[in-house]
């Protein structure tokens, strides 16, 4: 069995088939799932060379007005599919949102209060990079209504910055955590392990430099090559898949320790710190996604759709502002038969799982229809057997692709 899954926050997407409407015997919803808002900022002030987000090397001067008005037209014509809906949870992601101006970014959230119901205690996130962030603007940031902030920080050691092409350098790692730290009350870092040259201890030390932070969340990453990336032409030399799982294994003990709570594959949360926005995700939620590249899930009673935007920030902002509905790239009705496999995906990347009722809330189906795959992954140790909760065991949450393959509608 392979170990597994370097999947980051969006989730892989199935194949997409151009489905206009619901197919006979489709989906059918009793009630609709909670609404979360993706916006994606797809602007960094120079590309990272493991980096496979849709981010791009800014120009000049960030197209911030225009960006602005692509945003209102991508999110006025979307508005008819969630008429209606409370949103619980808002995440302006990228790129590196923490380059927008405050100003922009209160335009940015004025822009959705007013045409969005977002609740009054949602969750809105910002991501940063730590080579942005400026004491100043993140006070205006949190004035906007920005209440967490997730800082790429990925480690805080100077050489492995360096090696990872990042912009920033530990100590502003450090200034970055204790502006942020200043004016919002949830903070998450993001860190990356198994990094060129990397060694155990090295691994460990960067562990604790974040703990002694004391933030509420920490996602942790191991390095992953990626297809399309610098790293992918010019591998540089990693720890061996040994030293990794060590790193992996040390990592768990030291956050366990610390009061930390493993929730997801790579999430890491003090009681009371989970984030609400990527929560909705795992549990299959619902989220629109608006700017370059974002993806977007959305329930109907019959038919629940997914929606990709042009991943070319120039090319999705030409085609929102002009209006006839090209900005979005992709929409398709998951068929039934691929609904299991993308529950599982999400559901199972939960330690402790989803209740077995929502599968039939969150996808229209009956659990008897996944009767076969559920029972081999229970044989095989990777799935609780308990009828209350569809849960990986430690095994199967170890070796989650294996077990989220049972899933997949050609299993034999
Ligand atoms: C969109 S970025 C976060 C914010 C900001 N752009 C930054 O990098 O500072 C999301 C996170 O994904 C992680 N990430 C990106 N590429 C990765 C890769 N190839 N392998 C593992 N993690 C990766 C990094 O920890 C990064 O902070
Ligand atoms: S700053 Fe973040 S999003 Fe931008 S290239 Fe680097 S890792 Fe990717």
């Amino acid at each position: 069995m392979a170990r597994s899954i370097p999947i980051r926050t969006e989730a892989a997407r199935g194949p997409a088939t151009r489905m206009p409407f619901a197919a006979p015997g489709a989906t059918l919803l009793t009630a609709l799932p909670p609404l979360s808002v993706y916006v994606h900022v797809p602007w960094c002030v120079r590309k990272c060379p493991y980096c496979d987000f849709n981010s791009h090397a800014a120009p000049a001067e960030v197209p911030e007005e225009r960006y602005l008005q692509a945003l209102a037209a991508d999110l006025d014509a979307s508005l008819p599919q969630v008429w209606g809906r409370k949103v619980v949870s808002v995440f302006i992601g990228g790129g590196t949102p923490s380059l927008l101006s405050a100003g922009a970014l209160d335009a940015l959230l004025a822009l959705l209060r007013s045409r969005l119901p977002i609740l009054p205690d949602a969750e809105i996130t910002l991501e940063a990079n730590p080579g942005t962030v400026e004491a100043a603007r993140f006070k205006d940031y949190a004035a906007s209504g920005v209440n967490r902030i997730s800082l790429g920080i990925q480690s805080f050691d100077d050489a492995s910055l360096r090696a990872l092409g990042r912009i920033h350098d530990a100590a502003a790692a450090r200034a970055a955590i204790e502006i942020a730290q200043r004016h919002v009350a949830r903070v998450n870092l993001d860190l990356m392990f198994a990094l060129p040259g990397q060694d155990v201890d090295a691994c460990m030390a960067d562990i604790d430099a974040a703990l002694a932070f004391g933030t509420g969340h920490l996602s942790v990453y191991h390095l992953t090559l990626e297809p399309n990336t610098v790293f992918a032409k010019y591998p540089p030399q990693l720890p061996d898949d040994d030293t990794a799982a060590q790193m992996q294994d040390a990592i768990e003990a030291r956050l366990a320790a610390a009061g930390f709570d493993h929730y997801e594959v790579s999430a890491y949360a003090r009681p009371g710190q989970r984030s609400r926005h990527n929560l909705n995700y795992w549990e299959f939620g619902d989220y629109l996604g608006i700017g370059p590249g974002a993806h977007g899930k959305l329930s109907f009673h019959d038919r629940i759709v997914r929606e990709a935007r042009v991943r070319n920030p120039e090319s999705w902002m030409a085609a929102a502002q002009a209006g006839a509905g090209a900005h979005v790239a992709d929409s398709h009705v998951v068929q039934p038969a691929e609904l299991p496999f993308e529950f599982m995906l999400n559901a199972l990347r939960l330690r402790d799982g989803v209740p077995a009722a929502s599968f039939a809330e969150r996808t229209g189906l009956n659990l008897a229809a996944i009767a076969r795959p559920l029972r081999v992954a229970a044989e095989r140790g990777l799935l609780d057997p308990g009828p209350a909760r569809l849960k990986p065991t430690p095994l199967g949450w170890r070796f989650l692709n294996d077990l989220v393959g049972l899933f997949l509608n050609d299993n034999p």
